[in-house]
């Protein structure tokens, strides 16, 4: 039985996207930005409804959906989604309740000072740790309304202060109270490496807040905002290059939801298979140590049929973490449609397993959700696609970070920002600690380094057999 989800959005780019992800869904499942409602298309309705009865304008019992994951439903038939926004200042947040209102003022979490965190990780930490009671005294309520919680998504960028630091420490709390429990996911967005100069200390906040997804998550979506500024040019065919950063953000932000809403799509459009995103996660994630996954998604065209789509998943271009020459750990295809053709989708498998570079010791097959499209989306596309899958491409991302903040490091360049005081000890009791963070990460990139050889699982048994 698949239980509720609660997200927890954090910082500007969590909130961003968050807002999008929220629009997403409202469209997928007909609700208006106040909550309501609209009616349930009939033709889904069909199987559902008993003879000589009528079919009421706005319910939710003739539905085979089931927004209530994602959603709290009143009494009076209004939408709530199972969301918290936080931000420590208010322009993004006041968006979100503008342009959505269905959103709960009462899940609305801003800092008082309203200033940010100034792109710096441990402000952001340490305004959590000051509000954490704040903080668990919303996600209690939340939780409260579920009836069978089964996992917190958090959105966040994992480069500027507030969706970094606050995000680390919601990890670190979720886990405390709820780690084996309740799964906890996060969206993580990586920052451009064409345009770092901006923040100079983005090194710093990412190395530690990968520490945290690696400790206190069990899975991570990477995108990284280069691969998702090609597909948003190539998807949408925005190629004008004067528009603001906003409206760029926009449209990947776009792309990024429509991703998230897609993953959670067996969930909340029911079929035989994929109905709890544990049974997603275990076909994904195969050992603790990897749970680094990424996606790609397929073009929106009418012409392409579900043969064709399953081979455009594979393509370099449409990866929203895109490396090239990347080995594969295990593989989740998502084509969602109606009367989806069988046969197609056999020779779309087939044909994507061979081309496919998977690590020796994994069964070598792609798995398959046959997703349901929403009644509600009247799109011409008869089909859409995405994958979700373990890979290397991790490997040079994170080897990348590391390589940036070693550069840092190296000179203590910028560590006045994030010390208590500038003397010598604290200097360097903070630069150890985000040197063991540099490490944890390190031992991540040998770890998918390592499952690429044959004798990966061997190892493991062989130690197991040693114990006995
Ligand atoms: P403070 O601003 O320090 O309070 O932290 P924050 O978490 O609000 O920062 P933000 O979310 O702006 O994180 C900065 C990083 O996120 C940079 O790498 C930005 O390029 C990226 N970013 C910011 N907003 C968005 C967005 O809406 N979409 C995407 N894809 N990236 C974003």
């Amino acid at each position: 039985m698949p239980g509720e989800t609660i997200t927890l959005q954090a910082g500007q780019c969590g909130n961003q996207v968050g807002l999008q992800y929220w629009h997403q869904l409202a469209q997928e499942h007909g609700i208006q930005p106040d909550g309501t409602p609209l009616a349930y298309p009939i033709d889904n309705s069909l199987t559902y409804q008993q003879e000589g009865e009528e079919l009421p304008s706005t319910t939710t019992k003739f539905r085979d959906d089931r927004p209530e994951l994602f959603y709290t439903i009143s009494d009076t038939n209004k939408y709530t989604p199972r969301s918290i926004l936080i931000d420590l200042e208010p322009s993004v947040i006041n968006k979100c309740a503008n342009q959505l209102p269905m959103f709960n003022p009462r899940n609305i979490h801003l800092s008082e000072q309203g200033s940010g965190a100034a792109n710096n990780w441990k402000n952001g930490y340490s305004y959590g740790v000051e509000y954490q009671e704040d903080l668990l005294n919303l996600i209690d309520r939340e939780m409260d309304k579920c009836d069978n919680l089964s996992n917190f998504q958090l959105i966040h960028s994992v480069a500027g202060g507030t969706g970094s630091g606050v995000g680390s420490l919601l990890l670190e709390l979720l886990h405390d109270r709820f780690g084996n429990k309740k799964l906890i996911n996060t969206f993580s967005i990586f920052p451009s490496n064409e345009k770092t100069s901006d923040v100079v200390v983005q090194p710093y906040n990412t190395v530690l807040t990968l520490k945290r997804l690696i400790d206190f998550s069990d899975s991570s979506f990477i995108f990284h905002n280069d691969s998702l500024n090609s597909i948003e040019n190539l998807l949408l065919n925005n190629y004008n290059n004067s528009r603001k950063t906003d409206e760029v953000f926009e449209s990947t932000n776009k792309l990024i939801s429509y991703v998230l809403a897609s993953v959670s799509n067996p969930l909340r459009f029911p079929g035989y298979m994929y109905s709890s995103i544990e049974s997603i996660f275990s076909t994904l994630i195969p050992t603790p140590n990897l749970k680094f996954l990424t996606t790609s998604i397929a073009p929106f065209n009418n012409s392409l049929n579900e043969y064709d789509m399953l081979l455009e998943l594979l393509n370099d271009k449409y990866k929203m973490n895109r490396v090239e020459q990347t080995k594969y750990i295990s593989v989740l295809n998502y084509i969602i449609g109606q009367n989806l053709d069988q046969q197609e989708i056999r020779k779309g498998i087939i044909k994507s397993q061979n081309r496919i570079d998977f690590v020796p010791w994994t069964s070598n097959s792609i798995q398959l959700v046959h997703g349901k499209k929403s009644p509600f989306i009247k799109t011409n596309s008869k089909l859409s696609g995405i994958q979700i899958s373990n890979n290397t491409s991790i490997v040079p991302v994170f080897n990348k970070i590391l390589r940036q903040y070693d550069l840092l490091a190296k000179r203590e360049a910028y560590l006045n920002s994030y010390v208590e005081s500038n003397d010598r000890v604290e200097r360097a009791r903070v630069l150890d600690s985000f040197n063991e963070c540099r490490e944890t990460i390190a031992s991540v990139v040998d770890e998918y380094k390592s499952c690429q050889l044959d004798s990966y699982l061997d190892d493991d048994i062989l130690q197991e057999d040693e114990i006995m």
